[in-house]
């Protein structure tokens, strides 16, 4: 089998690339234009791999598509690419537009056409906007999302439910919460957090920092996306959660802790406008219906991957050199002004 993995030199598509390859047996071809989050680099361990091929390409392209399609002849589509931060989306929402929504029409048309068997679409728990302290998002929530990011996402989500209504493209949406692993770009928290506590630099917590989110292991939710590609019911909707909520400034004492840095570090800044207040994700009916349940235990994955960034100096000091520099210095002056 060929699958098409699109944005795969970002955080998760890397991931899932480097554990499809490791399991061997079929060909895997990544799409990705390598804006500032797209790093060739994560994928360097694969570079020989034969069963594995790189396009550099934009997926708002479409002649580009229909020719990476008719060239490569892939069966399946998992589509990771995106522009996926919250916080750029305020300050840019344009391309969030063009990249989210055009860029997976365009997708779907190319799979339309060029007879793809199955295209994992894959979404947010974003899309449901945000919820009070009781209550866990089902697939039937409403869909209420609250940021041009998330906009941008349902917008695409839902052009992907109609394209299996439509026209019978067997698409299948997964909405997963907050991921965190090896390979995250340092403008996510959890990096974030961890690099500028090694510097002993101030960790600039938005508002009260008792915002909520769901974590899970970037392992657990792309074998979660497995389960979906390989048995999944066309036209539905997975949600992927790990049963993992923790207060966003929980999540950086932990990190100082584990770093044996002084709490003097934490900085409460302006909010995020439009922030949302917590996230939770019911995972009942992937666990049901695939089988799937997250293999990782949360406290040791969390300082596993502290470790990582403690560990991988190279590859995110490198990674800071590209345009974070002057986009975080900017995002972090504001912050403090407002
Ligand atoms: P990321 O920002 O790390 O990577 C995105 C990748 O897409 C990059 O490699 C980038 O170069 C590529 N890309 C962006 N625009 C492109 C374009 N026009 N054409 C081709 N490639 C392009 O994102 P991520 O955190 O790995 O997220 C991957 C997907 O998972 C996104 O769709 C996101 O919405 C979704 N998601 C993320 C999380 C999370 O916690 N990070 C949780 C749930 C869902
Ligand atoms: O829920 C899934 C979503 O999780 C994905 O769809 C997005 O692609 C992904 O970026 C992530 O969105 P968040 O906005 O939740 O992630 P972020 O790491 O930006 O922020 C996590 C929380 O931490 C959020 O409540 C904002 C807060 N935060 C973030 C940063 C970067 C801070 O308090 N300080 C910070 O400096």
């Amino acid at each position: 089998m060929t699958i098409l993995v699109t944005g795969g030199a970002g955080f998760i598509g890397a991931n899932y690339v480097l554990s499809r390859l490791a399991k061997g047996s079929e060909s895997i071809v990544v799409v990705d234009s390598l804006t500032y989050a797209g790093n060739l680099e994560s994928l360097a361990p694969v570079e020989n791999n034969d069963s594995f091929h790189f396009v550099k390409a934009d997926i708002t392209d479409a002649d580009a598509m229909q020719q990476i399609f008719e060239t490569h002849k892939p069966q399946a589509v998992v589509h990771f690419a995106a522009e996926s931060h919250v916080d750029r989306s305020i300050s840019g929402p344009r391309v969030f537009t063009e990249t989210n929504v055009l860029g997976t029409q365009v997708l779907l048309d190319a799979s339309r056409t060029q007879g793809v068997e199955r295209f994992v679409m894959v979404s947010t728990d974003e899309v449901y906007g945000s919820l009070g302290k009781e209550g866990l998002f089902t697939e039937s929530s409403p869909l209420k999302p609250s940021s041009p990011y998330s906009a941008s996402k349902a917008a695409a989500d839902l052009l992907a439910l109609a394209y299996s209504h439509t026209y019978g493209l067997d698409v299948m949406v997964t909405r997963c919460s907050n991921n965190y692993g090896p390979l995250q770009f340092p403008e996510k928290l959890i990096p974030l957090m961890v690099i500028n506590a090694l510097h002993d630099e101030p960790l600039p917590v938005y508002g009260d920092g008792m915002q909520v989110r769901d974590w899970i292991h970037v392992l657990d939710h792309n074998a979660a996306v497995d389960a979906v590609l390989e048995k999944g019911k066309s036209g539905e909707v997975y949600n992927i959660g790990a049963e993992n909520e923790r207060a966003n400034v929980d999540i950086v004492r932990h990190i100082l802790k584990h770093l044996d840095k002084p709490e003097t570090l934490i900085r409460n800044v302006a909010d995020r406008p439009g922030h949302d207040r917590r996230y939770a994700i019911d995972p009942t009916k992937i666990e049901r219906e695939l089988g799937w349940k997250p293999a990782k235990d949360p406290k040791v994955a969390l300082d596993e991957t502290i470790d990582w960034y403690v560990n991988n100096r190279e590859w995110w000091e490198r990674v800071r050199s590209g345009d974070y520099q002057t986009y975080y210095a900017k995002q972090y002056a504001n912050r403090l002004e407002g």
